[in-house]
């Protein structure tokens, strides 16, 4: 049995701030540091956990670029955000330079070599969830510690043992964990016995999680120690990936040595778009995020949002009805463009997204079974976590990262101490069968040996005339792309400073199911009277989105929106 180290500690000293609760805008003083409004001047990260925010400013402090802190900041999540953050899993970066250069990397998991399209279906050819939401053939072969190694060879400034070290630290001296995730561990008790009846360091055996505990991960810090020692054949070699396959064996599932050796990242061309005079730099496929971002933004273009302002029954309405029409786009026409042709061009054109919405009709909603994928020609070739970083030179990083569910597969690989990703899932187990978000999908996201499962994840940076604007990005699962189109609308639209537009209170819909999902008080009662008058199914839900982002204003100064939804926090100096 795992030792399983606990201490009770009385201090609480977390001295959480959510910057920007007011935001009074031009009073920068001087050329350092804060003014008195929450902006500063030469740098700031904004994450799911005040630990990684610190981190990731450190590293900052000693003379590291963004991209060093954000190699920081991955590692650190991997060790006190441990329900997204991560080694075990995958994301993507976008990356802009202070020249302005802008590159994207595709860090995400990979099916294994001997995956097949019907790996989770039962003899009667019904999806089996568990298996591709839980346990060891729910993992794919996972991408971060290779991600984290090319950016850093890229772009990196300091050395790569500088960058890893924090995460080691605090990995082998413990962290002390928030109210929130001491209830998350607790209430996750008995599925971490199961998929782990030798213990883990994210069990307890004394007692029930309280807050300020320290989680101490000594088989985390030794895995993280070879990442520093050996860059990526630290993990994807040695011990580390003999832990990994062992695991699998243990459990039935399928990544193979070989399957480790093989994964690298990929360095990809990011999306980008216009709105309003705005330039949108954002992931291009794997993910379908940043082409559903644009084709969003080219749908609600022409249509006077802010004079309508914000969340009103207008702006409510056109929203959801550009949504429906993207997303049906994504079911059909998005996946790993290594294995399938996604047609980008056509889904970028906005005549072909103002055709779209030509069919909406202001007295009725339209009905998702009307709507099908847009009939495009000629084929060119609820966890994740967001952060986002600005450094002083004007370099910026957006990363989201994920396990895909909390915890991912809920396997911690025993003797290297690091959770498996479920990333299986964000295939189309079977066409038309809705996911763990509800999203369907078809061939384009069908299962195949090595290949990359489809994601929603939309890391994003805004340019205005040329210079950095903001930088966001978001977990959600489904919900991901409206919440970065949501954030950026409110800035832009409605003008909100970054942490009210993070703050604001969002609305979701994603085709199927036919249904628009509303946070608490998003919409008031005459709005959401007028809008189930027209046929809009309504339906409240928790939140949605963790918003991390930062905006560069015009007097030169970084404004960040840490979400209130969750622990997050946004450090400046
Ligand atoms: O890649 C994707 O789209 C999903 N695996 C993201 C999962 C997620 O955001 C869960 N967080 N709440």
């Amino acid at each position: 049995m795992l030792k399983i180290i606990k201490h009770h500690t009385s201090v609480f000293c977390l001295a959480y701030f959510l910057v920007g609760a007011t935001f009074i805008s031009g009073c920068v003083s001087g050329q350092l540091g804060k003014n008195n409004s929450g902006e500063y001047r030469n740098g700031m990260v904004v994450s799911a956990h005040p630990e990684a925010s610190e981190v990731g400013v450190a590293i900052l402090k000693k003379g590291g670029n963004a991209v060093d802190a954000a190699v920081a900041v991955q590692f650190a999540l991997a060790v006190v955000y441990p329900n997204a953050g991560n080694i075990g899993g995958g994301g993507f970066m976008v990356f802009r330079s202070a020249e302005g250069e802008i590159n994207a990397l595709d860090f995400r998991e990979k099916a294994a070599s001997s995956a097949g399209r019907d790996m989770y279906l039962d003899s009667a050819g019904k999806p089996i969830i568990a298996k591709s939401l839980f346990g060891h053939l729910a993992a794919g072969v996972p991408g971060s510690v290779d991600g984290m190694v090319e950016a850093h060879k890229k772009y990196g400034k300091l050395s790569w043992a500088a960058v890893v070290q924090p995460a080691v630290d605090l990995a082998q001296n413990g962290f002390k964990i928030t109210k929130r995730q001491a209830s998350e561990l607790n209430s996750l008790h008995r599925d971490f016995m199961k998929f782990n009846p030798d213990g883990t360091a994210f069990i307890s055996l004394e007692s029930t999680w309280k807050e300020n505990d320290l989680l101490v991960q000594s088989e985390l810090a030794n895995t993280l120690k070879l990442v520093q020692e050996k860059g990526r054949a630290g993990f994807y070699e040695g011990v580390v990936a003999d832990a990994i396959v062992a695991e699998m064996q243990k459990g039935k599932g399928i990544i193979t040595k070989a399957d480790l050796q093989n994964y690298h990242s990929v360095w990809r061309k990011p999306i980008t778009g216009d709105y309003r005079g705005y330039k949108i730099i954002t992931m291009p496929p794997t993910s379908s995020g940043g082409i559903a971002l644009v084709q969003l933004l080219q749908s609600v273009e022409p249509y006077p949002l802010k004079r309508w302002g914000h969340n009103s029954d207008s702006t409510v309405q056109v929203i959801v009805e550009a949504e429906r029409r993207v997303y049906a786009d994504r079911a059909t026409h998005l996946g790993d463009p290594d294995f399938y042709n996604v047609p980008k061009n056509e889904l970028l054109d906005r005549n072909y997204n103002t055709q779209r919405m030509s069919t909406f009709r202001w007295d009725s909603a339209t009905p998702s079974s009307t709507v099908l994928a847009g009939n495009v020609k000629g084929k060119e070739h609820e966890e994740t976590t967001h952060f986002s970083i600005v450094d002083r030179y004007g370099n910026a990083v957006s990363i989201t990262t994920t396990l895909n569910g909390s915890y991912g597969s809920l396997v911690v690989v025993k003797g290297a101490g690091f959770l498996l990703n479920n990333e299986m899932d964000d295939f189309s187990v079977k066409p038309g069968a809705p996911n763990m978000y509800g999203l369907v999908g078809g061939e384009a996201n069908a299962i195949a040996p090595n290949k990359r499962m489809l994601s929603s994840m939309t890391p994003s940076i805004v340019e205005k005339d040329g210079k950095l604007f903001m930088v966001v990005g978001t977990p959600g699962g489904s919900t991901i792309i409206t919440s970065v189109f949501q954030t950026i609308i409110n800035v832009i639209d409605f003008g909100m400073p970054m942490q009210a537009a993070v703050s604001a209170k969002k609305f979701h819909h994603q085709w199927l199911p036919d249904e628009v999902y509303t946070e608490k008080d998003a919409l008031d009662s005459i709005t959401t009277e007028k809008l189930k008058a027209k046929g809009y199914r309504i339906l409240p839900r928790g939140a949605i989105g963790r918003v991390d982002a930062i905006l560069k204003t015009k007097w030169g100064a970084y404004q960040g929106g840490a979400d209130p939804r969750g622990d997050d926090k946004a450090i400046g100096y």
